[in-house]
């Protein structure tokens, strides 16, 4: 009997099956056997040599938009994830004006929804008036709170944690302590002003306060030390792609190089690299901080601290996988069926019936130079990760029934323009398949 599909989708999955995967109102319907007839119903084919697994779920991105769209927007910086194979983004909440009370709520809830090209969640920031925490805590597009260096130290965090645990939400950390850091001045290392300790520390800082049953991720964990520290207390942790490539002398190549935490010395990185081969660390984040190339230009003491990553952190990881530093099937562990778990984004990150038609095509042996045979659509460009060569390539995102980005292109007007649901749960609200209108 054939099935009746908006988008019948035909290829080779991650797990070697020649298959076909029929799509029905923006979920994965059925999986069937390669000769399975469409019924009449459009088919995708993907090319030859490629793979089709579920996309990617990048569950640390600074979309910026609101007062900072000078410097990315989310538009343009879901441009950029839906080129990198990434179907579903988590927004953070540093923005102007800051992700912390309602009102800048509904403006970012307008903004993706008019702009995104992809699904998305947000992170709240920790508010100052306790009375918006459950406000925040229980709005359906947040996730949970994100835990800046400064909070540690705002009487308000306690409630946060326990309004966090009581919801089930769950609480993300940017693991730096505030009494252990500064800006680097003139001639010194990010190393030296933001040591490795003070990522332990304000781990253990958390724990001390973290109230029973709340789940915490540590997200952009650049030592071992740190993530040993994390996982000793059953926190989840995520890694960049920057922190496993890039070590602390690639910080006199300039302000590109500049992010927070720091790169570290190449003996940690190594030491990174060995525990993310191990498979020690539960998810692949980009942390795509995008700024202005001209604020990149300027002497780094003076320049703010970010790396954009939303388009290349995918190559980076099949670059990985082809140098037999982690499995591909690992690239998909890493950078979507984890994180999707560690963030509750119920539905992504998997391949079977009822799970979000979020699908991406990679040719693993497409080769290719960041900045050269990308098309870098983020607003800050290829930043640090210009003329890293690559093997292993996103060539096509479907989301829906949708193709939103093939060989490269974002094809603006296939995205939705119904805001994306944050879980398969609430498909029935957001699937209405209008086209954008760019
Ligand atoms: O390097 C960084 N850039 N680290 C952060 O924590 C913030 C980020 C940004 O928003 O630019
Ligand atoms: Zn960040």
């Amino acid at each position: 009997m054939a099935e009746r599909a908006d988008l019948v989708v035909e290829g080779k999955l991650i797990d070697g099956r020649e298959a076909r995967i029929f799509i029905r109102d923006g979920r994965i319907h059925s999986i069937r056997g390669p000769s399975a007839s469409s019924g009449g119903s459009p088919v995708y084919r993907a090319p030859a040599g490629t793979v089709v697994g579920p996309a990617f779920v990048d569950i640390h991105v600074h979309l910026r938009g609101l007062k900072l769209a000078y410097k990315e927007d989310e538009r343009t910086g879901t441009a950029a994830a839906a080129a990198g194979g990434v179907g579903v983004v988590v927004d953070m909440p540093n923005t102007r004006p800051p992700l912390r009370d309602p009102e800048a709520l509904a403006l970012k809830e307008e903004s993706l929804h008019r702009l995104s090209l992809v699904d998305y969640a947000v992170w709240a920031g920790i508010p100052r008036d306790s009375r918006y925490l459950a406000v925040l805590a229980r709005h359906p597009l947040v996730l949970g709170f994100k835990i800046y260096p400064d909070d540690l130290e705002t009487p308000i965090l306690q409630a946060a944690l326990a309004e966090a645990s009581r919801l089930g939400k769950i609480v993300v950390l940017h693991p730096e302590d505030p009494s252990l850091i500064s800006e680097c001045r003139l001639g010194r290392r990010g190393v030296e002003c933001r040591p490795p300790r003070a990522e332990v520390e304000a781990i253990h800082r958390l724990a001390s306060r973290a109230t029973p049953g709340l789940r915490v991720h540590v997200t952009h964990v650049s030592v071992p030390k740190a993530l040993e520290t994390a996982t000793s207390y059953g926190f989840t942790v995520d890694v960049t792609p920057h922190h496993l490539v890039f070590n602390s002398e690639d910080e006199a190549r300039g302000c590109k190089f500049k992010v927070n935490p720091p790169l570290r010395p190449r003996e940690l990185v190594e030491a990174l690299t060995t525990a993310i081969s191990r498979g020690l660390v539960d998810c692949v984040a980009s942390d795509h901080a995008p700024h202005t190339v001209e604020e990149k230009s300027l002497p780094s003491e003076e320049c703010p601290p970010g790396i954009p990553g939303l388009e290349y952190a995918a190559r980076v990881l099949l670059t990985l996988a082809h140098r037999g530093i982690i499995s591909y099937a690992s690239v998909w562990r890493f950078y979507s069926t984890r994180p999707a778990i560690v963030a509750g984004l119920e539905g992504y990150g998997c391949l079977s019936p009822g799970c979000r038609a979020a699908l991406v095509v990679v040719d693993p042996d497409r080769e290719g130079v960041i900045g050269r045979t990308t098309r870098d659509y983020s607003k800050a460009g290829p930043g640090a990760w210009e003329g890293y060569g690559y093997r292993g390539e996103p060539v096509a995102l479907i989301l829906g029934s949708e193709i939103i980005m093939e060989n490269g292109e974002v094809h603006y007007d296939a995205a939705w323009k119904e805001a994306m649901p944050t879980t398969v749960s609430r498909l029935g609200r957001g699937l209405q398949g209008r086209s954008l209108v760019s």
